[in-house]
Order: C-alpha cells, then sequence, then structure tokens
C-alpha cells in the first residue's frame, strides 16, 4: 500500500541520512497504532530502510502479532516489540515507555500515528460521549505519549550523524 503524505514525509527524514546509513541499524524507532493500516506501514518502511529496532504500541493485541509476522517475513533481522496498551491510560503509557526502554535504551523516532474517528454524524446530532472519547485519545492520549518520547530524547544522548536530525518526532493530526 502507499505510505500517503505522512508516510513520504517520515520517510524524507529517513533519506536524509543516506549517507550514515550504518547509523540507521542502531537506531529506535517507535509508533503508535502499529497494528493499524498506516502504522503497520510505517514500521515496514523503517525496517526497509534499516531501522533494526521498533516498537509499536496498539491497543489490538492480535493486531500487533500480525504486524510483527509481517515483519518477520520482510526483515528477519529487525528486533520487533509489541507493546499492548491504551494511549488514553496514563499509567498504561508509562508502564509502556518503561518496556521500550529497558529492552532497547533509546527511542530516536517517534511516530504518534494511533487515533480513532468519531462518528460521522453532524454537530447538532454529536454525542458529549464520543466527543469525550475522541478526545482523550486522539488529544490527551498522543500526548502522554508525547510528553515520554520527549522526557526520553532529551535525556539520552543524541547519536552523531552526519546529515539530519539527531532525532526525529513526529506526530499526525487529522
Ligand atoms: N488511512 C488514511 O487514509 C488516513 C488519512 C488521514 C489521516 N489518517 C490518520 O492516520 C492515523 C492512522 O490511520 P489508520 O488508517 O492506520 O487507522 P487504523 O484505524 O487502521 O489504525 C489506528 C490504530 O490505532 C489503534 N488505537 C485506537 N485507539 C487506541 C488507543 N486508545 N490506544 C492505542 N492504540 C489505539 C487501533 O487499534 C488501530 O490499530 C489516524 O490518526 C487517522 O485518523 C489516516
Amino acid at each position: 500500500m502507499g505510505l500517503g503524505l505522512e508516510g513520504y514525509v517520515l520517510k524524507y527524514h529517513l533519506r536524509g541520512e543516506q549517507n550514515a546509513d550504518h547509523m540507521l541499524l542502531h537506531r529506535v524507532a517507535f509508533i503508535t497504532g502499529a497494528a493499524g493500516a498506516l502504522g503497520r506501514a510505517v514500521a515496514l518502511q523503517f525496517a526497509r530502510d534499516g531501522v533494526k529496532y521498533i516498537a509499536g504500541l496498539d491497543v489490538s493485541q492480535s493486531g500487533l502479532s500480525e504486524t510483527a509476522r509481517l515483519l518477520r517475513a520482510e526483515a528477519p533481522d529487525v528486533e520487533f516489540l509489541p507493546v499492548t496498551a491504551d494511549m488514553s491510560d496514563e499509567e498504561q503509557i508509562q508502564g509502556a515507555f518503561k518496556q521500550v526502554v529497558d529492552k532497547f535504551g533509546r527511542i530516536d523516532y517517534a511516530v504518534n500515528n494511533a487515533a480513532i474517528a468519531s462518528p460521522f454524524v453532524t454537530t447538532g446530532d454529536a454525542d458529549t460521549a464520543d466527543f469525550d472519547r475522541v478526545q482523550r485519545i486522539n488529544l490527551k492520549g498522543t500526548w502522554f505519549c508525547e510528553r515520554e518520547e520527549l522526557r526520553q530524547m532529551m535525556k539520552q544522548k543524541p547519536l552523531v550523524v552526519k546529515r539530519g536530525p539527531p532525532s526525529v518526532f513526529y506526530s499526525l493530526s487529522d
């Protein structure tokens, strides 16, 4: 499948480091919504671009298993850490990031991709509970993840690269 605009932006960042490909091997990518269509495509693209360590977070354990299967088939050298957690739960997210850092030691690329869609109704017909759910996951949940990513990126030693940024932080939003 195509990666869409977001994927191309991400690819642009990765291509910016093509003279330092060997550094990618030691880099860690973290993706939310890694069981979904775009998150899975981003994980596979990271693997194609030579990133060796990939952590994928999602509420869907079975979806993460499928992402792991596809990665194993296409890039058997990649280490994939599936993390089942609900983004809207602060404690689960803190635990999830601890798992990632305990396993891989750092986070270099963060792609905050997971989100849910609100029901397709006009605002006049919209329900407050649906509005709250979307805000809790898409806004607050994304922020919980961003905050942990930035905390980790700010405290880790940057990798030396010839070109391009030492870390990439990227959030999707509708
Ligand atoms: N696919 C498109 O054409 C398109 C276009 C524009 C924007 N987007 C946006 O891109 C993002 C991903 O799109 P997609 O098509 O891959 O969607 P998707 O529904 O296939 O994937 C979203 C993933 O997020 C996960 N998720 C939902 N709630 C969660 C929670 N509370 N905690 C953790 N994970 C949770 C789901 O389990 C799912 O695997 C979304 O933000 C979407 O709105 C997609």
